[in-house]
Protein backbone atom coordinates (compact mmCIF):
# COMPACT_ATOMS: atom_id res chain seq x y z
CA UNK A 1 0.00 0.00 0.00
CA UNK A 2 1.20 3.34 -0.60
CA UNK A 3 0.89 6.80 1.72
CA UNK A 4 -2.81 8.06 1.36
CA UNK A 5 -2.10 11.84 -0.43
CA UNK A 6 -4.10 14.03 -1.92
CA UNK A 7 -3.57 13.88 -5.85
CA UNK A 8 -3.35 17.00 -7.29
CA UNK A 9 -4.65 17.83 -11.11
CA UNK A 10 -2.33 19.84 -13.20
CA UNK A 11 -2.51 21.59 -16.07
CA UNK A 12 0.01 21.15 -18.99
CA UNK A 13 1.08 24.67 -19.26
CA UNK A 14 4.31 26.02 -17.83
CA UNK A 15 3.12 26.50 -14.26
CA UNK A 16 2.09 22.87 -14.42
CA UNK A 17 5.15 21.39 -16.09
CA UNK A 18 7.16 23.42 -13.47
CA UNK A 19 5.39 21.62 -10.95
CA UNK A 20 5.07 18.00 -12.40
CA UNK A 21 8.80 18.06 -12.71
CA UNK A 22 9.64 19.53 -9.54
CA UNK A 23 7.56 16.64 -7.74
CA UNK A 24 9.42 14.27 -9.98
CA UNK A 25 12.75 15.66 -9.08
CA UNK A 26 12.03 15.23 -4.94
CA UNK A 27 11.00 11.73 -5.77
CA UNK A 28 7.30 11.49 -5.80
CA UNK A 29 5.15 9.60 -8.58
CA UNK A 30 3.09 11.60 -11.17
CA UNK A 31 1.30 10.72 -13.97
CA UNK A 32 1.52 11.76 -17.62
CA UNK A 33 0.19 11.52 -20.84
CA UNK A 34 1.58 10.16 -23.67
CA UNK A 35 0.61 8.86 -27.41
CA UNK A 36 -0.28 5.79 -26.09
CA UNK A 37 -2.21 5.19 -22.90
CA UNK A 38 -1.27 7.55 -19.48
CA UNK A 39 2.45 6.59 -17.76
CA UNK A 40 2.81 6.76 -14.14
CA UNK A 41 6.27 8.24 -13.85
CA UNK A 42 9.20 8.32 -11.30
CA UNK A 43 13.17 9.13 -11.41
CA UNK A 44 14.48 6.08 -13.04
CA UNK A 45 17.53 6.96 -11.12
CA UNK A 46 16.28 6.70 -7.75
CA UNK A 47 14.94 3.23 -6.40
CA UNK A 48 12.85 4.67 -3.86
CA UNK A 49 11.38 6.79 -6.23
CA UNK A 50 10.42 3.78 -8.42
CA UNK A 51 9.21 2.10 -5.41
CA UNK A 52 6.41 4.57 -4.54
CA UNK A 53 5.31 3.68 -8.39
CA UNK A 54 4.71 -0.40 -7.09
CA UNK A 55 3.61 0.65 -4.09
CA UNK A 56 0.66 3.17 -5.71
CA UNK A 57 0.24 0.61 -8.77
CA UNK A 58 0.31 -2.87 -6.46
CA UNK A 59 2.33 -3.97 -8.98
CA UNK A 60 4.27 -7.22 -8.60
CA UNK A 61 8.12 -6.34 -8.20
CA UNK A 62 9.27 -8.77 -10.81
CA UNK A 63 7.68 -7.11 -13.47
CA UNK A 64 10.26 -4.63 -14.70
CA UNK A 65 9.48 -0.92 -16.26
CA UNK A 66 10.05 0.77 -18.95
CA UNK A 67 11.97 3.89 -19.03
CA UNK A 68 11.42 7.16 -21.03
CA UNK A 69 14.00 9.58 -22.58
CA UNK A 70 13.43 12.71 -24.82
CA UNK A 71 15.63 11.91 -27.98
CA UNK A 72 17.05 8.63 -29.87
CA UNK A 73 20.39 9.92 -28.70
CA UNK A 74 19.50 9.87 -25.13
CA UNK A 75 18.15 6.29 -25.92
CA UNK A 76 21.40 5.35 -27.38
CA UNK A 77 23.57 6.88 -24.68
CA UNK A 78 22.10 4.31 -22.63
CA UNK A 79 21.05 0.82 -24.68
CA UNK A 80 23.08 -0.70 -26.78
CA UNK A 81 21.00 -2.26 -29.84
CA UNK A 82 21.71 -4.43 -32.54
CA UNK A 83 21.72 -2.98 -36.30
CA UNK A 84 17.65 -3.53 -36.76
CA UNK A 85 17.19 -2.31 -33.08
CA UNK A 86 18.92 0.90 -34.57
CA UNK A 87 16.86 0.79 -37.43
CA UNK A 88 14.09 0.96 -36.05
CA UNK A 89 14.99 3.49 -33.27
CA UNK A 90 15.95 5.95 -36.58
CA UNK A 91 12.42 5.42 -38.18
CA UNK A 92 10.14 5.08 -35.24
CA UNK A 93 10.94 7.22 -32.66
CA UNK A 94 9.68 9.12 -31.07
CA UNK A 95 6.57 6.91 -31.23
CA UNK A 96 4.57 4.05 -29.81
CA UNK A 97 7.43 1.41 -30.09
CA UNK A 98 9.64 0.13 -27.02
CA UNK A 99 12.90 -1.57 -27.72
CA UNK A 100 14.56 -3.92 -24.58
CA UNK A 101 18.52 -3.58 -25.61
CA UNK A 102 21.42 -4.06 -22.96
CA UNK A 103 22.19 -1.41 -20.41
CA UNK A 104 25.33 0.18 -20.46
CA UNK A 105 27.45 0.39 -17.50
CA UNK A 106 27.49 3.33 -14.89
CA UNK A 107 23.87 4.62 -16.00
CA UNK A 108 22.74 5.27 -12.76
CA UNK A 109 19.21 3.45 -13.86
CA UNK A 110 17.59 2.02 -10.65
CA UNK A 111 17.63 -2.13 -10.41
CA UNK A 112 14.00 -1.89 -9.05
CA UNK A 113 12.94 -0.51 -12.10
CA UNK A 114 14.76 -3.18 -14.28
CA UNK A 115 13.20 -6.11 -11.93
CA UNK A 116 17.19 -6.87 -11.47
CA UNK A 117 17.49 -7.28 -15.14
CA UNK A 118 20.64 -6.86 -17.36
CA UNK A 119 18.45 -5.06 -19.93
CA UNK A 120 16.68 -1.71 -20.06
CA UNK A 121 13.41 -1.49 -21.71
CA UNK A 122 13.19 2.41 -23.66
CA UNK A 123 11.06 4.42 -25.49
CA UNK A 124 11.05 7.75 -26.85
CA UNK A 125 7.39 9.16 -26.55
CA UNK A 126 5.79 11.14 -29.32
CA UNK A 127 3.47 13.63 -27.45
CA UNK A 128 4.35 17.73 -26.90
CA UNK A 129 3.42 17.41 -23.07
CA UNK A 130 5.21 14.03 -22.55
CA UNK A 131 8.75 15.56 -24.20
CA UNK A 132 8.41 18.99 -22.47
CA UNK A 133 7.88 16.74 -19.45
CA UNK A 134 11.15 14.69 -19.85
CA UNK A 135 13.11 17.65 -21.03
CA UNK A 136 11.97 19.49 -17.73
CA UNK A 137 13.29 16.36 -15.61
CA UNK A 138 16.70 16.08 -17.74
CA UNK A 139 16.25 12.33 -16.34
CA UNK A 140 14.79 9.08 -17.56
CA UNK A 141 11.15 8.61 -16.12
CA UNK A 142 10.16 4.81 -15.61
CA UNK A 143 6.84 4.49 -16.33
CA UNK A 144 4.53 1.79 -16.40
CA UNK A 145 0.86 2.50 -17.78
CA UNK A 146 -0.82 4.69 -14.68
CA UNK A 147 -3.67 2.28 -14.03
CA UNK A 148 -3.67 -0.38 -11.13
CA UNK A 149 -2.33 -3.71 -11.73
CA UNK A 150 -4.04 -5.58 -13.81
CA UNK A 151 -6.76 -3.17 -15.08
CA UNK A 152 -7.91 -1.50 -17.58
CA UNK A 153 -4.70 1.05 -18.61
CA UNK A 154 -6.02 4.39 -18.43
CA UNK A 155 -6.11 7.31 -22.02
CA UNK A 156 -7.85 10.20 -20.39
CA UNK A 157 -7.05 11.67 -16.99
CA UNK A 158 -9.89 11.25 -15.34
CA UNK A 159 -9.13 7.07 -16.20
CA UNK A 160 -6.11 8.07 -14.00
CA UNK A 161 -7.92 9.39 -11.10
CA UNK A 162 -10.55 6.63 -11.27
CA UNK A 163 -7.77 4.31 -10.48
CA UNK A 164 -4.81 6.01 -8.36
CA UNK A 165 -6.32 9.42 -6.77
CA UNK A 166 -5.19 9.56 -2.77
CA UNK A 167 -2.50 7.13 -4.00
CA UNK A 168 0.31 9.27 -6.54
CA UNK A 169 1.35 12.82 -6.10
CA UNK A 170 -0.19 14.33 -9.42
CA UNK A 171 -1.78 13.74 -12.74
CA UNK A 172 -0.82 16.21 -16.22
CA UNK A 173 -3.36 16.96 -18.07
CA UNK A 174 -2.47 16.32 -21.96
CA UNK A 175 -6.47 15.26 -23.02
CA UNK A 176 -7.22 12.27 -24.70
CA UNK A 177 -4.43 9.74 -25.95
CA UNK A 178 -4.39 9.20 -29.77
CA UNK A 179 -2.74 5.79 -30.25
CA UNK A 180 -4.51 4.57 -27.23
CA UNK A 181 -2.96 1.24 -26.80
CA UNK A 182 0.28 0.08 -25.62
CA UNK A 183 3.55 0.42 -27.24
CA UNK A 184 4.84 -2.44 -29.17
CA UNK A 185 8.02 -3.60 -27.60
CA UNK A 186 10.57 -5.66 -28.99
CA UNK A 187 13.60 -7.61 -28.05
CA UNK A 188 16.35 -8.86 -29.39
CA UNK A 189 18.29 -12.69 -29.73
CA UNK A 190 20.76 -12.89 -31.37
CA UNK A 191 20.20 -9.75 -33.32
CA UNK A 192 16.85 -11.15 -34.18
CA UNK A 193 13.83 -8.82 -33.88
CA UNK A 194 11.42 -10.62 -30.94
CA UNK A 195 7.72 -9.40 -29.95
CA UNK A 196 7.27 -9.11 -26.44
CA UNK A 197 4.14 -7.34 -26.74
CA UNK A 198 1.90 -6.27 -29.87
CA UNK A 199 0.95 -2.45 -29.80
CA UNK A 200 0.50 0.72 -31.52
CA UNK A 201 3.44 -0.19 -33.98
CA UNK A 202 2.44 -2.78 -36.15
CA UNK A 203 4.05 -5.99 -37.19
CA UNK A 204 4.36 -4.84 -41.20
CA UNK A 205 5.67 -1.36 -40.42
CA UNK A 206 8.45 -2.82 -38.75
CA UNK A 207 9.23 -5.42 -41.45
CA UNK A 208 8.57 -2.66 -44.33
CA UNK A 209 11.80 -1.63 -41.70
CA UNK A 210 13.63 -4.41 -41.11
CA UNK A 211 12.70 -6.83 -43.62
CA UNK A 212 12.09 -8.62 -40.88
CA UNK A 213 9.36 -10.00 -38.42
CA UNK A 214 9.46 -9.91 -34.84
CA UNK A 215 8.96 -14.08 -33.58
CA UNK A 216 8.32 -14.88 -30.37
CA UNK A 217 11.22 -15.54 -27.38
CA UNK A 218 12.74 -18.77 -27.74
CA UNK A 219 12.72 -19.69 -23.73
CA UNK A 220 16.51 -19.34 -23.71
CA UNK A 221 17.25 -15.84 -24.42
CA UNK A 222 15.18 -12.45 -23.67
CA UNK A 223 12.25 -13.23 -21.20
CA UNK A 224 9.13 -11.47 -21.15
CA UNK A 225 8.36 -11.11 -17.41
CA UNK A 226 4.96 -9.98 -16.27
CA UNK A 227 2.75 -10.91 -19.59
CA UNK A 228 0.59 -12.15 -16.96
CA UNK A 229 -2.34 -14.27 -19.13
CA UNK A 230 -5.47 -11.96 -17.48
CA UNK A 231 -4.29 -7.83 -17.80
CA UNK A 232 -6.22 -5.20 -19.06
CA UNK A 233 -9.95 -6.63 -17.39
CA UNK A 234 -12.99 -5.10 -16.86
CA UNK A 235 -15.03 -5.92 -14.13
CA UNK A 236 -17.52 -8.15 -16.23
CA UNK A 237 -17.20 -11.36 -17.93
CA UNK A 238 -16.09 -10.57 -21.89
CA UNK A 239 -17.40 -12.81 -24.59
CA UNK A 240 -15.08 -12.02 -27.91
CA UNK A 241 -16.34 -12.34 -31.66
CA UNK A 242 -19.83 -12.23 -31.50
CA UNK A 243 -21.24 -11.32 -34.96
CA UNK A 244 -24.66 -10.89 -33.71
CA UNK A 245 -24.74 -8.93 -30.41
CA UNK A 246 -27.38 -9.45 -28.15
CA UNK A 247 -29.48 -5.71 -29.21
CA UNK A 248 -30.38 -5.09 -25.50
CA UNK A 249 -26.91 -5.92 -23.98
CA UNK A 250 -23.20 -3.70 -23.32
CA UNK A 251 -22.14 -4.76 -26.46
CA UNK A 252 -19.04 -3.18 -27.96
CA UNK A 253 -19.54 -2.89 -32.03
CA UNK A 254 -16.69 -2.49 -35.22
CA UNK A 255 -17.54 -1.67 -38.52
CA UNK A 256 -21.32 -3.03 -39.85
CA UNK A 257 -21.74 -5.44 -36.50
CA UNK A 258 -23.39 -2.53 -34.46
CA UNK A 259 -23.89 -2.10 -30.81
CA UNK A 260 -24.71 0.81 -28.58
CA UNK A 261 -20.65 1.52 -27.85
CA UNK A 262 -18.89 1.10 -31.58
CA UNK A 263 -15.15 0.90 -31.93
CA UNK A 264 -14.99 2.08 -35.52
CA UNK A 265 -18.46 2.10 -37.75
CA UNK A 266 -16.25 2.48 -40.83
CA UNK A 267 -14.04 -0.29 -39.64
CA UNK A 268 -11.06 2.14 -39.43
CA UNK A 269 -8.60 -0.06 -36.71
CA UNK A 270 -6.21 3.01 -35.94
CA UNK A 271 -9.64 4.93 -34.49
CA UNK A 272 -10.78 1.28 -32.67
CA UNK A 273 -7.38 1.56 -30.87
CA UNK A 274 -8.35 4.66 -30.02
CA UNK A 275 -11.40 3.81 -28.42
CA UNK A 276 -10.64 0.59 -27.18
CA UNK A 277 -10.20 1.29 -23.38
CA UNK A 278 -12.79 4.12 -22.94
CA UNK A 279 -15.62 1.89 -24.39
CA UNK A 280 -14.72 -0.82 -22.41
CA UNK A 281 -14.85 0.97 -19.34
CA UNK A 282 -17.90 2.37 -20.45
CA UNK A 283 -19.16 -0.70 -21.57
CA UNK A 284 -18.39 -2.25 -18.09
CA UNK A 285 -20.55 0.67 -16.43
CA UNK A 286 -23.10 -0.58 -18.37
CA UNK A 287 -22.68 -4.38 -17.80
CA UNK A 288 -24.58 -4.95 -14.74
CA UNK A 289 -22.92 -8.67 -14.61
CA UNK A 290 -24.29 -9.22 -17.75
CA UNK A 291 -21.29 -10.71 -20.59
CA UNK A 292 -19.56 -7.69 -22.69
CA UNK A 293 -20.21 -8.61 -25.84
CA UNK A 294 -17.40 -7.71 -28.24
CA UNK A 295 -17.24 -7.50 -32.79
CA UNK A 296 -15.12 -9.67 -34.38
CA UNK A 297 -11.85 -7.34 -35.68
CA UNK A 298 -9.25 -8.20 -38.17
CA UNK A 299 -5.96 -9.35 -36.87
CA UNK A 300 -4.22 -7.39 -39.10
CA UNK A 301 -2.63 -4.15 -38.66
CA UNK A 302 -3.36 -2.48 -35.29
CA UNK A 303 -5.95 -5.16 -34.70
CA UNK A 304 -3.07 -7.78 -34.09
CA UNK A 305 -2.75 -5.83 -30.51
CA UNK A 306 -6.38 -4.93 -30.46
CA UNK A 307 -6.80 -8.46 -30.31
CA UNK A 308 -4.23 -9.03 -27.72
CA UNK A 309 -5.56 -6.74 -25.03
CA UNK A 310 -8.84 -8.49 -25.96
CA UNK A 311 -7.92 -11.94 -25.46
CA UNK A 312 -6.16 -10.72 -22.02
CA UNK A 313 -9.14 -9.00 -21.07
CA UNK A 314 -11.60 -12.13 -21.64
CA UNK A 315 -9.10 -14.66 -20.06
CA UNK A 316 -9.66 -15.94 -16.78
CA UNK A 317 -8.77 -13.86 -13.73
CA UNK A 318 -6.27 -15.07 -11.03
O1 LIG B 1 2.86 2.52 -24.14
C1 LIG B 1 3.48 2.06 -23.18
O2 LIG B 1 4.38 1.21 -23.33
C2 LIG B 1 3.13 2.58 -21.78
C3 LIG B 1 3.48 4.07 -21.75
C4 LIG B 1 3.24 4.69 -20.40
O3 LIG B 1 4.79 4.26 -22.17
N1 LIG B 1 3.82 1.86 -20.76
C5 LIG B 1 3.51 0.56 -20.46
O4 LIG B 1 4.25 0.03 -19.42
O5 LIG B 1 2.65 -0.08 -21.03
P1 LIG B 1 3.89 -1.32 -18.66
O6 LIG B 1 4.75 -1.35 -17.46
O7 LIG B 1 2.43 -1.40 -18.42
O8 LIG B 1 4.40 -2.43 -19.65
C6 LIG B 1 5.80 -2.68 -19.76
C7 LIG B 1 6.06 -3.94 -20.53
C8 LIG B 1 5.75 -5.16 -19.68
O9 LIG B 1 5.15 -6.14 -20.49
C9 LIG B 1 7.14 -5.58 -19.21
O10 LIG B 1 7.19 -6.93 -18.89
C10 LIG B 1 7.99 -5.22 -20.43
O11 LIG B 1 7.43 -4.01 -20.89
N2 LIG B 1 9.39 -4.97 -20.06
C11 LIG B 1 9.91 -3.93 -19.37
N3 LIG B 1 11.24 -4.08 -19.18
C12 LIG B 1 11.58 -5.24 -19.78
C13 LIG B 1 12.82 -5.96 -19.94
N4 LIG B 1 13.97 -5.50 -19.43
N5 LIG B 1 12.78 -7.13 -20.61
C14 LIG B 1 11.61 -7.60 -21.14
N6 LIG B 1 10.42 -6.97 -21.02
C15 LIG B 1 10.40 -5.82 -20.34
MG1 LIG C 1 0.17 -1.79 -18.06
Amino acid sequence: MGVPQATQSLGAGPDGLTQAATLLRAGEVVAFPTETVYGLGAMATSSEAVAKIFAAKNRPQFNPLIAHVASVDRAEALIELPPRGRALARALWPGPLTLVGTLRPGKGISDLARAGLPTLALRVPDHPVAQALLRAVGKPLAAPSANLSGQLSPTRPGDVLEGLDGRIAAVLDGGTCTVGLESTVIGFEDGDLIMLRPGGVTVERIYEITGQRPRPPSGKGIVAPGQLTSHYAPRSPIQLNVAVPDPDGPSIGFGAVGGPINLSPTGDLAEAATNLYAALRTADGMAQGRPIQVAPIPSEGLGLAINDRLARAAAPRE
